[in-house]
């Protein structure tokens, strides 16, 4: 049996959708009827993706500018959004980046404080930016669904991208802390974590796997093949697609999920438990 979503009526906004599983998610709220609005830093991309959701069948999309590391660009779209539309049902909390390519470890003391900074500034300081901006507005309706993303790299022993893992654990506390407060209000919030989807994340980085680990990746010389060998370490041995976390986000963002909050879903092809 195939499930098919019926989001018609409802806004579901979803931070991070220029590209990847963000732009995946919104094509797919939008087969399923809801209004898409997206936010992005990538504001070409991100108008881009509202078009293609319009396509798809939504019945009316927006584009809002949004850096997640500017809390007064998160403020200004949450008041736009507002006064467009006066409420959010579903809100995907997605955006990220992962560590810089010459910043792989082992070993730790070869990484710069910078980039754990600079990865932490998006990942988790983004996602709590987003959090303090948005909760108000769930906290008023009494009502809604939040999706976070973090990663299975949150749970691997992953000496490759310590500063990426460390900064996506955090967000896993954070959303399950919030979780409780949330809930005195009717909202459900709960963590995505992505296994291996090939987006422009890994079309940027996936090579860095290689130069770091010449030996192991000596047969892939794409991204794709490098992110595919990863991948064939799982339960499946095959990797993911954008649509894969959509159905999971739109799943968690249905009444079908109406008793779970603070938990982790696992769209990993079994990864995490190999
Ligand atoms: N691709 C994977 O296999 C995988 C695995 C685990 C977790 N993830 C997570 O999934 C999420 C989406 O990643 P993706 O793989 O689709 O890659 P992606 O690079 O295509 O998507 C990231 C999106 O976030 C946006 N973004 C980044 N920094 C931003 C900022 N400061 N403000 C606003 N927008 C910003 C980008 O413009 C882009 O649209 C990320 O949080 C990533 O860490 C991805």
């Amino acid at each position: 049996m195939n499930v098919k979503f019926d989001f018609s009526g409802d806004i579901a906004v979803i931070i991070g959708a220029a590209t990847g599983i963000g732009r995946g998610t919104a094509i797919e709220f939008a087969k399923a009827g809801a209004t898409i609005i997206i936010c992005d830093y990538n504001e070409k991309d991100g108008a881009q993706t509202a078009e293609l959701a319009k396509e798809a069948g939504a019945p009316k999309t927006a584009f809002y500018p949004i850096n997640t590391t500017d809390a007064e660009s998160v403020a200004k779209a949450r008041d736009a959004i507002i006064k467009d539309f006066g409420r959010i049902d579903c809100m995907f909390i997605n955006a990220g980046v992962s560590a810089a390519n010459d910043q792989l470890g082992p070993p730790l003391c070869g990484i710069a404080l910078d980039d754990f900074k600079r990865v932490f500034e998006v990942n988790f300081f983004g996602t709590l930016r987003c959090l303090q901006a948005f909760e108000p507005v769930f906290m008023k309706q009494k009502a809604g669904k939040i999706v976070v993303t973090a990663s299975i790299s949150a749970h691997m022993l992953n000496p490759t991208m310590p500063q990426y893992s460390a900064s996506k654990r955090a967000i896993i506390n954070l959303v399950q802390a919030t979780s409780k407060e949330l809930g005195a209000f009717n909202v459900n919030i709960n963590i995505l974590n992505p296994g291996f989807v090939y987006t422009p994340m890994y079309q940027k980085g996936g090579m860095a796997f290689k130069d770091k680990f010449p030996d192991r990746f000596a047969a892939e010389n794409d991204p794709e093949s490098i992110m595919k060998k990863l991948a064939s370490q799982s339960v499946f041995k095959r990797p993911q697609t954008p649509q894969d976390m959509a159905n999971a986000v739109m799943w968690l963002c249905s009444d079908g999920s109406k008793e779970i909050t603070g938990q982790e879903l696992n769209v990993d092809s079994g990864i995490i438990r190999r």
